[in-house]
């Protein structure tokens, strides 16, 4: 592979790109930082900083509450990212994206007003081995109140959902399935407009956890078909606590409120309370709407690269890095699936991943070790943990032969 041509066939100039990012040129322990923790949180490119700076600057106001120009430029700033998000996962409504703090808070949501309405004695939720903690616990607490049944899908060998014994688990008493598009500890990609299709084919619910979905590949709720889908805003480049989840309108319609408050009602006496339309029925609250704001200019700076180029470039840097893995016979990689995601999980031979991580540290070098929030998973795989390198469009081939040479360190150390 040539990746310099590769590169320039897609017109990227990933020296200009990461000049966007003020953190990539910072050092750590006196060496350029290489951040391969795109998975817990991405970096931010200038343009989003300017743009919380610019709203606590000159636009700073509450919204939907003022008739006076601020709050009006507010308002319009605010719910104009809510038509950027329409846009960007293709929903048919506007009205179908309800801003949240993000992921763990939209599945919250789902699970507290849905859930509570929807879910009784001896119903089952279908979630899967590969999920992350908030795809699991609300779940637990839901079925823990309402004597219903947690039901786990497992993976196959390569990291890939089982969808053999999916289909078998999909019974009269499953009310819902929540299941994450891409594995954040294994990158597995899951077939999620298949596993949709299959479960709506039995009049089942489908909530889809995209957390690390929306940086990677180009969402369309439509075409997935499903009936919630979550995301947030720091997985893709925007600021943190801010975050989203998709509702299809009927599905949204039909729910109680999530929390109770200012915004989300229509009329209020001490006697009774009638509550407001979509999206603001599950806006309680002042909304942050300058990380809000945050998130439509990183939306607007991933998409004036292209959804397509980033796919097709963070497949080549999984594709390097899987390479030069392999080519090292003490590093086991922890999830192959077909379909995957820009993130590789790994051990190299025995050693602790919190001792291979402090040690890559040293080099500057930014990846995550442990369970990943996905303890269950770790235990499935008979795990203590993996060391997991993450990748965005802004990292390069050099960066992971950095990586490798921190590897060959740990190995010295250790082995
Ligand atoms: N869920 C995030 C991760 O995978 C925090 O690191």
């Amino acid at each position: 592979m040539n990746t310099k041509q590769d590169i320039a066939t897609l017109n990227m100039d990933i020296e200009k790109i990461r000049a966007d990012f003020p953190i990539l040129s910072h050092s750590v322990h006196n060496k350029p930082l290489v951040y391969f923790d795109n998975a817990a949180t991405t970096q931010k490119p200038q343009v989003v900083i300017d743009a919380l700076v610019d709203y606590y600057t000159n636009l700073n106001s509450n919204v939907h509450r003022g008739v006076h120009y601020l709050s009006q430029q507010a308002t319009n700033a605010f719910e104009g990212v809510r038509d950027k998000i329409q846009q960007f996962v293709n929903a048919r409504y506007r009205h179908e994206i309800i801003f949240t703090r993000g992921c763990t808070e939209s599945i919250n949501l789902v699970a507290g007003s849905w859930g509570r309405a929807n879910i009784g004695k001896g119903d089952e939720i279908v979630i899967s081995a590969l999920e992350h903690h908030s795809n699991i616990v609300p779940w637990q607490m839901l079925c823990e109140e309402k004597g219903a049944k947690l039901k786990i899908c497992p993976i196959l060998e390569d990291g890939s959902l089982d969808m053999t014994a999916f289909s078998d688990l999909l019974t009269t008493a499953t009310k819902l399935v929540a299941i994450t598009h891409i594995s954040n500890t294994l990158g597995t990609i899951n077939p999620v407009k298949e596993i949709t299709r299959m479960a709506h084919d039995k009049g089942i619910v489908v909530l889809i956890d995209g957390a690390q979905a929306l940086s990677h590949l180009k969402v369309d709720v439509q075409d997935i078909g499903c009936d919630f889908y979550t995301f947030s805003a720091h997985k893709v480049y925007g600021p943190m606590g801010i975050g989203g989840l998709y509702g299809r309108e009927d599905v949204l319609n039909a729910m109680p409120p999530y929390q109770g408050g200012g915004e989300m009602i229509k009329n209020v006496t001490f006697e009774k309370t009638t509550y407001n339309e979509l999206p603001f029925k599950f806006e309680a609250g002042t909304p942050n709407v300058g990380d809000a704001i945050g998130f439509g200019v990183a939306l607007d700076y991933i998409s004036n690269i292209g959804l397509d180029r980033i796919a097709v470039r963070e497949h080549e840097l999984l594709q390097y890095a899987t390479m030069r893995f392999k080519s090292d016979p003490l590093i086991r990689i922890i999830g192959n699936a077909p379909e995957k995601a820009s993130l590789i999980s790994f051990m190299i031979d025995s050693i602790h991943p919190y001792d291979a991580g402090t040690i890559i540290d040293q080099f500057g070098i930014a990846v995550r070790t442990g369970t990943h929030c996905t303890q269950p998973l770790m235990d499935f795989l008979g795990l203590p943990g993996t060391i997991r390198a993450s990748f965005a469009f802004y990292n390069t081939e050099e960066e992971i032969d950095r990586l490798m040479d921190a590897i060959v360190k740990v190995e010295e150390l250790f082995l």
